[in-house]
């Protein structure tokens, strides 16, 4: 604590800590982050272990709920996800209004915030906790309704119901690439490498956009509004925006001629505000974990379904020179989880607009879990304080005297 805000008339003393990067926000049992060993947790278990065994739902459920589900929890989990996939026909009206080159992201964040006026009683600070599962049950079956609504509208394609009798994410490749003419298959190697890249984007302790959706809670606002500013947040290139940044920086790379010397030395000059999109962490000033799993997976996934993507190339030989680098080595600057996720969702033939928009409907159960711990905890609401440094007191001056 430092007392420049008494020095400068204000009383009692302020924290200044830019960015928070030596601030608790909270006391969380959800996420355990470990910056320096590279270690990363969810409710206890190691992520290896569950993007190794788990699946997607499941995830969200021990998130949520704090353990993981049996059978029957689990069946049951699923089951009421699945019977309220549809979204209100109006906001199929809504959709329209849109452009059509609209960035899915800021249809999504819309979207989500509109369904606050559909189920208004969400709106009430003293929910009964069966209105509280009810709306966390509606945002996870209905934030992939909405994404791949967001998708087609930009691509022209028609609306596709979704269709209940399908798992999770093969319901949202249906809505994203079935047509309506065509019987639906989807190779399941695309599922599970889906199910893996949201497993290791579900949580990641008080990041900026959970922060946010936290901040935004606290005041009491409503769960569906707070997870609209969450996907706000998230859409900057610094945060979850950085996927989509990265497979434009390599294909930059790949149109300049392959010359990564190039583009490593404009990350390196501080006169360039370029970054190389995908490296470097808050947190981690060692191997992003989630980072080791996606650079395997992709190879993987490109294999079995059988893609050269010269971009994985430069990729990885990006990596390998930075590694060596005097700049990357001193700053701790390790490949981040965006750094190979963007080839992956490539390969499974998803538009790079919509990368971010693959985060968002990773981070969601994180983002449930937080805003419900800090209501459980009756957390006082958000409200940072600054040390003022304007000008100091003085008169009006009237338009005729300036
Ligand atoms: N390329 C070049 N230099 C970098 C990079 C990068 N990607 N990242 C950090 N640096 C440098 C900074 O210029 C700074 O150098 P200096 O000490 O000479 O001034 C030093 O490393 C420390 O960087 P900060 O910006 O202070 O680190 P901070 O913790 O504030 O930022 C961030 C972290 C935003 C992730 C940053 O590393 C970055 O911009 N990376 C690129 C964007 C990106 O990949 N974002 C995704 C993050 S993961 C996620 O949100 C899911």
């Amino acid at each position: 604590a430092i007392d420049i805000a008494k020095l400068r008339g204000q009383s009692g003393y302020i924290t200044l800590d830019p960015g928070f990067k030596n601030t608790g926000s909270t006391e969380s049992a959800i996420t355990f982050l470990d910056g320096e060993k590279g270690i990363l947790r969810y409710r206890g278990y190691p992520i290896e272990q569950l993007a190794e065994h788990s699946n997607f739902i499941e995830v969200a459920y021990l998130l949520i709920n704090g353990k993981l589900p049996n059978r029957h929890e689990l069946d049951q989990f699923q089951g009421t996800i699945n019977r309220h996939s549809l979204v209100h026909e109006n906001m199929k009206l809504m959709l329209q209004a849109f452009p059509a080159h609209a960035h899915p992201m800021g249809v999504l964040s819309s979207l989500m915030a509109s369904l606050s006026t559909f189920y208004p009683e969400s709106q009430n600070p003293h929910r009964a906790p069966e209105m509280v599962n009810l709306t966390i049950i509606r945002l996870l079956s209905k934030m992939p309704t909405l994404a791949a609504m967001a998708h087609r509208n930009s691509s022209g394609a028609p609306i596709m119901y979704p269709k209940n009798s399908l798992g999770y994410l093969e319901n949202f490749l249906y809505m994203m690439f079935g047509m309506p003419t065509e019987e639906f298959s989807i190779d399941p190697v695309i599922v599970d490498a889906l199910d893996k890249l949201l497993i290791l984007h579900a949580d990641h302790e008080q990041n900026c956009s959970t922060s946010t959706v936290r901040i935004v809670g606290s005041s009491q606002a409503n769960l569906y509004s707070s997870i609209s500013a969450g996907v706000s947040a998230l859409w900057g290139p610094l945060h979850g925006g950085a996927n989509q940044a990265v497979i434009e920086m390599l294909e930059n790379i790949k149109a300049d001629g392959g010359n990564i010397e190039k583009w490593i030395d404009k990350a390196k000059d501080k006169d360039d505000s370029f970054r190389l999109m995908g490296f470097g962490h808050r947190v981690y000033k060692n191997f992003d974990p989630r980072a080791k799993i996606i650079k395997k997976a992709a190879d993987d996934v490109l294999n079995k379904l059988g893609i050269n993507d010269p971009v994985l190339e430069i990729a990885k030989k990006l990596e390998e020179i930075a590694l060596q680098d005097e700049y990357f080595v001193q700053r701790n600057l390790y490949p981040n989880v965006d750094f190979y996720s963007g080839i992956i969702y490539r390969a499974l033939g998803i538009p790079t607009e919509m990368f971010t928009v693959m985060f968002a409907l990773g981070r969601l159960p994180g983002w449930i879990a937080q805003w419900k711990e800090m209501t459980e905890r009756k957390e006082p609401i958000g409200r940072p304080r600054q040390v003022y440094i304007g000008e100091n007191v003085r008169d009006y001056v009237h338009m005729a005297d300036r």
